[in-house]
């Protein structure tokens, strides 16, 4: 027996509800803040990555789907979809265009990590990026958004994390100081983060070894370290989020393990899903498009898991708008009265109504059970009778009371009696 691939969903219709409801919401919501949606390729070339995200990031070291396709070039499945916004961007020439262009896509992203309860190897992002305005006014805009999207589906209980990491004038002096503090315990941290130290010691807060924890708690905190503007262009966020009665934590560990990230980050985070327990995570990233070969362009964005989001909304038992039963399902006699059966049933759909027809010429009886379990709201009856007078009988399926109807009427019958129970 195949089984889907480790790390894997198959997501089925008893669960399309909870999709359904956040991809209308997402569609709703994102224009509402000017975000246009965008489709994007799932592969690109590997070297957008290992530039974009950086090199010793775990993602890019030990994350991605790469493979060599048949021209022999290095591709790899979209491990996150900020640099392949960005290359969006620069590609199609957006800077001609108002500023900020703020862009949204729902976007299948893989990562080859060790499965559990919210980490999945292949997973869906909501990916919010508005490129091309440095004003801290963006990244607060930026923040509602990812806020609301979660309160309107109902969640709560939610925590917003804040950082800055500042920017290349004031990151060396922080990372100096990180790399002292480090040194001075060079006897309570693990392998790789004396390697971290040396490659790359901003990833030294993404360590996830127990004996670490204590050395990352005692460490010093990038955002009493930044230079004039960086302070500045933090204060001014936050005097947004306060205005906007946004409460955050001021969380100094949080250093969003991608290389591309300048001044602000940010994670949303939820109670009781488990060990994985950020449903979103973003910020800045003002240095990414000179890295890709752009003209310097700042941008800020996140990015939403939406299985987390499922959790979350699962957990906290927080549920789509109830579909009520719709349309007719077609039972029928014999083989006369399938074929009429089936005729009626086109016809239905062609009138916008959902029609499902009983298949295999099983007895009117099993046809009725797989009635009421089909969530149709109503059953026709095609029986000897019904064929010769060209009328079809109209059962209720909630209530069972039945009633005889003209063929050539049911459309009509059917729509006022969806029109009378939607109002
Ligand atoms: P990220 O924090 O790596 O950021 O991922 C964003 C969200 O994707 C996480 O908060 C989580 O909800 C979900 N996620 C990540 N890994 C997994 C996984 N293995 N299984 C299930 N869900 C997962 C980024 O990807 C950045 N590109 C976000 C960004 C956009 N920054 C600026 N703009």
């Amino acid at each position: 027996m195949y089984k889907a691939p480790r790390g894997t969903q198959d997501i089925l219709p008893p669960d399309q509800p909870h999709w359904q409801w956040i991809r209308g919401w997402i569609q709703e919501l994102c224009p509402l803040y000017g975000y246009g949606r965008i489709d994007k390729p799932l592969f690109e070339p590997t070297e957008l990555f290992t530039r974009g995200v950086g090199e010793s990031t775990e993602v890019v070291e030990k994350q991605m789907y790469t493979f060599q396709d048949k021209g022999g070039s290095s591709l790899t499945l979209l491990p996150e979809a900020t640099a392949p916004v960005m290359r969006t961007y620069l590609e199609h020439g957006m800077h001609v265009l108002p500023q900020p262009v703020k862009l949204y896509a729902v976007l299948p992203i893989f990562r080859h990590d060790r499965p559990q309860a919210g980490r999945y190897r292949q997973f869906s992002q909501l990916n919010c990026e508005a490129i091309g305005e440095a004003d801290p006014a963006v990244d607060a805009e930026s923040i509602a958004l990812a806020w609301r999207f979660f309160h309107g589906l109902g969640l709560s209980q939610l925590s917003l994390q804040l950082n800055s990491i500042g920017d290349a004038t004031c990151r060396p002096g922080y990372l100096e100081a990180l790399v002292a503090h480090y040194r001075a315990n060079e006897d309570e941290i693990c392998d790789e983060c004396r390697e971290r130290m040396v490659k790359n010691p901003m990833r030294l807060l993404d360590c996830k070894r127990r004996r670490c924890q204590p050395v990352i708690d005692g460490s010093p905190k990038s955002a009493e370290l930044l230079c004039g503007p960086c302070d500045e262009h933090f204060q001014e966020l936050r005097r947004h989020l306060d205005r906007l009665g946004l409460n955050y934590h001021l969380n100094h560990r949080l250093a969003r393990g991608l290389d591309y990230y300048t001044r602000t980050v940010f994670e949303i985070w939820a109670p009781g899903i488990g060990a994985q327990s950020a449903l979103l995570g973003g910020g800045r990233y003002d240095g990414l498009a000179e890295v890709l070969g752009g003209q310097p362009t700042p941008g800020v964005g996140f990015a939403a898991g939406l299985e987390r989001t499922v959790l979350a909304l699962k957990t906290q038992e927080a549920e789509p708008p109830a579909s009520s039963p719709s349309g007719a399902y077609l039972a029928y006699l014999g083989d006369d009265e399938k074929a009429e059966a089936f005729s009626l049933a086109e016809r239905l759909r062609e009138a916008g109504i959902p029609a499902l027809l009983g298949f295999g010429n099983r007895s009117l009886k099993a046809q009725m059970r797989e009635a009421d379990r089909s969530g149709a709201a109503h059953a026709l009856i095609v029986g000897s009778r019904e064929r010769e007078s060209g009328m079809v009988t109209v059962r209720d399926l909630a209530t069972g009371a039945e009633v005889p109807v003209p063929q050539e009427e049911v459309v009509r019958w059917l729509r006022e009696r969806a029109s009378a129970l939607a109002s």
